[in-house]
């Protein structure tokens, strides 16, 4: 039987509730298909900052470094500084392990309502530049308190950064319907924008099968609103990518409901699989948190691992749920709870509680 080692980092607020329903999913399509999953939890979280002074221990990386794959909750906690609790752990994670692909799909599932009218046959992907850009390093405040404060950050594009990830999402275009749209802001106020787009066509000349498009990163917002159903892969740097797959998510009908592979593509290092949404301390605590973007992200992770079947099990399953039964979360309508729901995809995957 094939095992796996897993690091599990719940994290805060809501991670905490959705990452059991996540792991109860790989277990249960593990059971299936023949796969083992041996789990290693860690507490790296605000709750740890808090007590012990760092978000993760120094050595963090190395304890996760051998793992086959991590899976990440949410993190950010009221009372944490939102820019302590990401450099501390979740920017380090991503960058450390070289991550430079975010993977997000997002799709309307039968049985759900997309807030936009007439949504339907939505399926594409969104591939987020996930290490340099506009998240860069490079930059700081200046002047705290005087009449000239001033905050700079520095985008940074490499041309290794951006070839890999638009081949990455060349690649992905060739294996589904061979359409890629690229994100832009080429109109000559935005400096980056025409060297992303320079790299985009060089690289899509070597990829004749795929049918490549630029669209101006404000038009695309409006276009995923008015014709969400035109996309097959979208190719975006890391801050335009962050706001279109939490565009994407809702309309597909909400955050909830997505989920993200944070991917290292040449294996050498674990890559880390954590839904799109945070740690909702609106909500957290009351057992009512949206599971399907934990569940989503765990077909990702079995996918990811190598186990294709195991991992359209899944989706299956999360897309029986919806068809056949009126199981919703409050985000959605309803009235189900995150074990109720979760318990209605395991029982779809065969009774292996
Ligand atoms: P958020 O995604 O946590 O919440 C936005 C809204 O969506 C809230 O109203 C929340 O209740 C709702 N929501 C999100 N996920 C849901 C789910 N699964 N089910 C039902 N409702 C859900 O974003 P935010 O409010 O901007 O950020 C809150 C905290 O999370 C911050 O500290 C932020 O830095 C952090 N954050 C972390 C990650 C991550 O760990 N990957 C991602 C985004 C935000
Ligand atoms: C996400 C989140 C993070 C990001 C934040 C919390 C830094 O919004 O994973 O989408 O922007 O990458
Ligand atoms: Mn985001």
């Amino acid at each position: 039987m094939t095992s796996h080692r897993i690091a599990l980092v719940p994290g805060d607020g809501i991670g905490r509730e959705v990452t059991p329903a996540a792991r109860a999913v790989l277990d249960a399509a593990g059971t299936r298909h023949g796969v083992r999953f041996r789990y290693d939890e860690f507490d790296w979280s605000c709750e740890r900052y808090l007590a012990e002074g760092a978000m993760m221990p120094a050595d963090g990386l190395d304890r996760v470094r051998h793992h086959d794959a991590l899976f990440l909750g949410a993190v950010g906690a009221p009372g944490v500084p939102d820019h302590v609790s990401l450099w501390g752990l979740l920017i380090p994670l991503r960058r450390g392990f070289r991550q430079y692909v975010n993977l997000r799909p997002i799709r309307v599932f039968d049985g759900l309502e997309s807030p936009v009218r007439g949504a339907r046959d939505v399926d594409f992907v969104v591939v987020r530049e996930n290490v340099e850009g506009e998240y860069s390093e490079i930059g700081g405040r200046l002047n705290r308190g005087l009449p000239g404060e001033l905050a700079v950050q520095e985008a940074v594009f490499t041309r290794p950064g951006v070839t890999r990830v638009v081949d990455f999402a060349l690649d992905l275009a060739a294996r589904r319907r061979g359409k890629l749209t690229s994100a832009t802001k080429s109109n000559g106020i935005v400096h980056t924008m025409p060297f992303w787009d320079e790299i985009v066509a060089e690289r899509a000349a070597a990829k004749p099968e795929v049918d490549v498009e630029s669209e101006h990163i404000d038009a695309l917002a409006a276009k995923f609103v008015l014709d969400p159903g035109r996309y097959d892969v979208v190719v975006a740097s890391n801050l335009f990518g962050d706001i279109l797959s939490d565009l994407a998510a809702a309309v597909a009908g909400g955050i909830g409901l997505a989920p993200a592979a944070n991917l290292n593509p040449e294996r050498e290092f674990p890559s880390m699989f954590e839904p799109v949404h945070g740690s909702a301390p609106d909500i957290a605590g009351r057992g009512i948190a949206n599971p399907i973007g934990a569940i989503w992200t765990a077909a990702l992770l079995l996918d990811h691992l190598g186990h294709a079947e195991a991992a359209a099990g899944v989706e299956g399953a999360l897309a029986a749920v919806l068809a056949k039964t009126r199981l919703r979360t409050p985000d959605l309508g309803g009235t189900a709870t995150t074990v109720g729901f979760t318990r209605a995809v395991l029982d779809e995957l065969g009774g292996a509680r």
